[in-house]
């Protein structure tokens, strides 16, 4: 559908993968862009669009400071895309502290200081919208991803209490929470593995697993209708609705978590 009244999508982490798909997509759909992205190849992608580009590492706050005031500065309509994140697998007790702490800061701590900023700023132009980019792991578990997962629950409960705040509030701000399975970019590819330990498995697994995903654009195109919809749950795959209810039943029949393959 036109999109007549033009809307300044900001994206983070959009230099590559389902962010600059997500450019391409909302660009072609007639938003303005503002691309943001820890690598200087940002800007780079921002030209091949037309787009305006900052280098931002979202867990420095003065970036994100940064960002707000360059999207405000061109007075239109924002749409903030939280989609930058970082993948990790491993033992949880055996990852260092300062990785955890480094996948926290990435997926989870730089939303919420995305949305502390942002939310202020929409409520005083009147209007606004913020989606969050979760993963089908932020509604179900599985072994050796858990600074990840724990991440991403935390995005989706962080996106569920802003919705209820904004509601509770009348604030004009549409809030959203994306939950993709797998999609065929680089998220994955520096993971080490080693196939002699179970979680260098499930690495290698979950390697092939997104290789063999959905294509970026593909994953785009179903969050850009969920976003022109305002749905708050947006989901490019029905596999997260199948783990999201199979560890609801589990957790309502008293069950404790269960591996997602028969043990040897
Ligand atoms: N690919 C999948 O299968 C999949 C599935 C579910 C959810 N997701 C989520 O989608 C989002 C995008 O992932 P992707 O698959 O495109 O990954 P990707 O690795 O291809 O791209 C991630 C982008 O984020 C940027 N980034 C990382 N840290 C940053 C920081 N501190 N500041 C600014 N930019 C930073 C990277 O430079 C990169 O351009 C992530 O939040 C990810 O968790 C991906």
């Amino acid at each position: 559908m036109p999109h007549f009244q033009p809307t300044l999508a900001v994206i983070t982490g959009a230099a590559r993968g389902l962010g600059l798909a997500l450019a391409e997509t909302l660009s072609r759909r007639g938003y303005r862009l503002l691309l943001a992205d820890r690598d200087a190849a940002v800007h780079e992608t921002a030209a091949a669009l037309g787009a305006d580009s900052l280098q931002c590492d979202v867990t420095r706050e003065a970036d994100l400071i940064a960002l707000r005031d360059r999207a405000f500065a061109a007075g239109l309509p924002v749409l903030l895309i939280n989609n930058a994140g970082t993948l990790l697998s491993g033992n949880a007790w055996e990852i260092p502290a300062a990785d955890w702490r480094r996948v926290l800061d990435i997926n989870l701590v730089a939303t919420v200081d995305a949305c502390r900023l942002f939310v202020p700023a929409m409520q005083a132009t009147g209007s606004g919208q913020i989606v969050n980019v979760a993963s089908m792991a932020g509604l179900a578990v599985g072994p050796w991803l858990a600074p990840y997962t724990v991440s991403k629950f935390g995005v989706v409960a962080l996106t569920e209490s802003l919705y209820l705040e904004c509601l509770a509030g009348g604030l004009p701000i549409a809030v959203s929470v994306v939950c993709p399975g797998p999609v065929s970019t680089e998220i994955a590819s520096a993971l080490s593995a080693n196939p002699a330990s179970p979680a260098g498995q499930m690495t290698l697994g979950l390697q092939q697993h997104i290789a063999a995903g959905l294509s970026p654009s593909e994953a785009a195109q179903l969050i850009a209708d969920g976003i022109e919809a305002r749905r708050f749950w947006i989901f490019t795959h029905e596999e997260a609705r199948h783990a999201a209810r199979a560890r609801l039943e589990g957790l309502l029949a008293d069950q404790p978590p269960a591996l997602p393959f028969a043990q040897e």
